[in-house]
This record gives structure tokens, sequence and C-alpha cells, in this order.
């Protein structure tokens, strides 16, 4: 059977500040998706939250960008806000860019990721979710899931892995795409992913059969790309097991808090905390970074789950490191590296500083 899973996102509104989300929220979008599993549109939902971010994850029969269903995420947005406008949430509607919804809801401020799969004989997906951080924190973990042997022991000893993974990377600058094979272009696809400001992994495919084996969301950064447009708290969909990495290969990066941007105003780097849903609320300094993992089964487009894949302790070191590098990183308070370098920074009084100071400026 063939079946899309889509996992449209946006912040539309904060509480307290932009640390949560208020529950009578997460019901109205439970009631506006149940109103269309009822209709027949979707097949099944779940409403999920990471820091502010209003998470729907969906499953239909319709294929990738398709308007009835990003219609309905749009509205469900709509009426979500309404809500939080009502309740003076914090920042109600910010994601919400366009006064109108017009065929897709890329470009229009929600985050985007989609598949289009035949469902297995058992279909296991992880879906991660962030906050305070942007797409290319997914780079480091999706190279470790689907290029480093060292992470992955299906690359070397499962045969229907063993020709590798291909890597569709976004430059959000020149707005172009380009495809990259591992493991054979591992070293070229390094001086990219290392850059994760400017590159971004949009998708994952299996050499072998070209199958799908992940999408991330990178699409409102695609759409606004060749000017610096901040941070897009993201999300990422990964299909597990048979011919895919194993559930615990997929999940085994997010055992080293690697640092990513998008921390405190979108200006600072931070190590990125796996958390159990219920920690998914970043409250020091804004933070740090946070990324819950859903785990599902499908079953003939029944999402069966979520299971809260990072509430085991064996990711109590991870959080730990984080909470150390937390501890080093905040002690360099307004200095990078910890705050972004000037052109990434989502806030600035730089050109305000600059034109009250420009005067002082003498030639040696
Ligand atoms: C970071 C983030 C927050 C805000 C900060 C200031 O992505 O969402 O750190 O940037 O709380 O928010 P405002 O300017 O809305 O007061
Ligand atoms: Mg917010
Ligand atoms: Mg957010």
């Amino acid at each position: 059977m063939k079946v899309t899973l889509s996992v449209i996102k946006a912040d539309i509104g904060g509480y307290v500040g932009h640390s949560h989300m208020h529950p009578k929220v997460l019901d109205v979008a439970s009631e506006s998706l149940d109103g269309a599993k009822a209709d027949g549109l979707i097949l099944d939902f779940k409403v999920l939250y990471c820091g502010d971010d209003l998470e729907l994850i969906m499953t239909h029969t319709k294929g990738e960008e398709d308007p009835d269903i990003h219609k309905l995420a749009w509205d469900t947005f709509i009426r979500c806000t309404e809500l939080a406008k009502k309740l003076k949430l914090y920042g109600a509607g910010q994601d919400l860019l366009a006064d109108a919804f017009s065929g897709n809801v890329k470009g229009m401020g929600p985050g985007v990721a989609e598949m289009e799969i035949e469902e297995r004989k058992s279909e296991p997906v992880i879906i991660f979710m962030a906050d305070k951080t942007s797409p290319g924190a997914w780079n480091l973990p999706l190279f470790r899931i689907f290029a480093d042997p060292f992470c992955t022991a299906g690359l070397v000893i499962d045969p229907s892995m063993h020709d590798g993974f291909v890597f569709d990377v976004l430059d959000v600058i020149e707005n172009v795409k380009i495809e990259m094979s591992c493991p054979e272009e591992m070293y070229d696809l390094l001086v990219f992913l290392g850059a994760p400001a400017r590159y971004m992994v949009r998708g994952v495919y299996r050499k072998r059969d070209n199958e799908v084996a992940a999408k991330a969301s990178v699409q409102r950064l695609n759409l606004m790309a060749g000017r610096y447009v901040g941070k897009d708290d993201p999300v990422l969909i990964v299909r597990a097991q048979s011919g895919f990495p194993a559930v615990g290969e997929v999940l085994e990066p997010f055992s080293f808090p690697h640092l990513v941007e998008g921390w405190m105003r979108g200006s600072h780097h931070g190590p990125f905390m796996p958390v159990s849903f219920k920690y998914a609320t970043p409250s020091r300094f804004d933070g740090p970074p946070r990324v819950i993992a859903a785990g599902f089964q499908l079953n003939e487009g029944m999402l069966v789950g979520p299971v809260d894949m990072f509430d085991d302790p064996s990711f109590d070191y991870a959080r730990q490191k984080a909470l150390e590098v937390t501890e080093y990183m905040r002690r360099h308070g307004p200095f990078e590296p910890h705050r972004l370098s000037l052109e990434e920074m989502e806030y600035t009084t730089m050109p305000q500083v600059m034109k009250k100071l420009q005067d002082r400026f003498k030639k040696l």
C-alpha cells in the first residue's frame, strides 16, 4: 500500500514565552485533524510539540505536496492561532507569514517533511522534532546514520545497505541542490555538510534502489534563499530496519550532543540535547536546543505509537554532557563562538552601533 507521511509544523504561539505549547492549543489541533480523519481526508494523525512548535503528523494516500493536506495543516494552524490570540499566548501566529493559503504551505512559514512510500511488511519510522535550532542540525546525525560505519554497523555487514546512500543537499545561499553518493564521495560531501548554516541535507536515498530513507524540513529556507532568514526549528523523518539502519543505529548519533546554532535569539551555539517528550521545554537561556524522537510502526497508514525514544537512561550521559557543554558555552557570554558570527545572527544591533560610532573610527 502506498502511504504518504506528512509532518507539518509551525510556531503559532508560545506558552510561556517561546518555551512550551498550551494544552488547549493541542486540543484544538487534535479536533481539527480528527474532523479530517472522520471525513476520510487523512488516514491517521498525531499531534505533538517540541518547545513552542506545534507538530502535525499525518498519514494519507494523496502523495507529497497535496493541496488538500497542506490546506488542512494551514487551517489547523489558523484555528490554533485564533485560540493563541484569545489566550494572549506569546508570538501568536508567528510562523504564518502569509495572509491566505495559496495551494502549498511551503514558503508560507510552516516547515514540512513528507515522504510517499510503499509500506513494507513492517514499517518502523522515527520522527525527530527540534526546537531552537535549524535544519543544518541534522547534517551531523544524518551523516553518521547513513555514511559512518562506526555508527551504522549495517553499512559494513548488511548486504542491502552495503552499497551506501545518496545525500540530497541544499545550498541555501545559491538556492541549488546537489546529490552526492556515499561512500565514494564522502570526503567531498563533508566539505559541505560541515558548514550546516549554508548546506543542509534535504533527503537521503538508498543507492541500490533509490528508495527514500530520510526527509528533512528545509523548504522555508529554500524558498527564502539568497538572504539570511534565521532559524527554522526543523523536523526529520527516518525509516528504519530491514535494509535501512536499525532503530538503534538511527538513534546512536544523538548520544553525542553536538553544537548547533539557534539558541537564545537564534544567535547562539549550544549543545543539541536529546530529551523525552516531557522535557521538550527549553527554559535555560531559552534552551539549550532540544530534540525529541517519536517512534511509530505504520500499519496500513495507521500511526501505531508514538514511542518516546529518548525516554531512555542510555541517553542520560548525552544529557549530562549537554549540561556540561551548556555551562562551558554560557561562560562565553556575548563572545563567539557561543554567539554566532555577525552574518548569522538573527538579532543584531551592529548597524545602530556602527551608525552612532562611525565618525569615531580614525584611519591609521
Ligand atoms: C530562539 C527563540 C527565543 C527568542 C527570544 C527573544 O529561537 O525563539 O530565544 O529569540 O526569547 O524573543 P522576543 O524577541 O520575541 O522577545
Ligand atoms: Mg516562538
Ligand atoms: Mg520554536
